[in-house]
């Protein structure tokens, strides 16, 4: 697996991740998804750069202009509930995507001892895809591993980027144990230093879905 780690270089992203994490900022709840979905735009923007295009006319009122138009079908997979916005994002970028959702949530666990429920999924044909899996956090892994071999109920993409907002180092190996090869490519907007006892990514930024949505029984 490539890691593709945007926050490497500094631009606006910055400024998103930073009011991410904010607890002064994460009051907004609103201002909290409208960061995830900046943050997916400009992820779908660049990862756009490394689609595959081919030539196609466009008539224009004066004449006709050969432009190249991706040729991927893409379908942006999500892991709800968090991925909710950042799927916001994505789909204001690639407009015309399929999009598919699967639904997990972890229970309360350790990083060794992580328990992860999922309840739905639902998915156009993914044979031959560009499948973006996208969920914020990378913390265990264990959602993300779980979600695309859920996906792989509706047939084997034929690309597979996994799309995060926040990773932890650990999730990192443990997907690279799933993705030896370097044919997926990992995306994320920053990685940070560990995750803690209950599995959460410090200094990260907090529960995402909750944030998002409020706090969940
Ligand atoms: C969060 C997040 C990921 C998962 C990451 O979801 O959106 O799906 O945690 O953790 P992992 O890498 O250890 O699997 P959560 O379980 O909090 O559910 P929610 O989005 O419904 O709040
Ligand atoms: N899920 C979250 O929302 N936050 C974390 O830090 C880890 C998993």
């Amino acid at each position: 697996m490539k890691v593709i780690n945007l926050g490497a270089r500094h631009s606006v992203l910055n400024t998103y991740m930073s009011e991410l994490r904010d607890v002064d900022y994460q009051r907004n709840r609103t201002l909290f998804r409208r960061n995830l979905a900046r943050i997916g735009q400009v992820m779908a923007y660049e990862l756009s750069r490394t689609l595959d295009y081919s030539e196609h006319p466009v008539t224009t009122p004066l004449g006709t202009k050969p432009t190249a138009l991706i040729d991927d079908r893409i379908v942006v997979g999500t892991v709800l509930r968090a991925g909710l916005a950042f799927h916001e994002g994505f789909m204001q970028v690639f407009d015309k995507a399929d999009s598919a959702f699967v639904a997990a949530y972890r229970e309360e666990g350790s990083v060794e001892d992580m328990k992860i429920h999922l309840e739905y999924m639902a998915a156009p044909r993914l044979t031959g895809s560009t499948l973006l899996l996208c969920d914020p956090m990378l913390a265990t892994g264990g959602s993300l591993e779980l979600a695309y071999k859920a996906f792989l109920r509706a047939g084997e993409p034929a690309k597979v980027h996994l799309c995060v907002v926040l990773a932890a180092p650990e999730g990192i190996e443990a997907l690279q144990k799933v993705f030896p090869g370097d044919d997926v490519t990992l995306w994320t907007a920053d990685i940070d230093d560990h995750l803690n006892e209950r599995a959460y990514i410090v200094p990260g930024l907090g529960d995402a879905g909750d944030l998002c949505f409020g706090e969940k029984l």
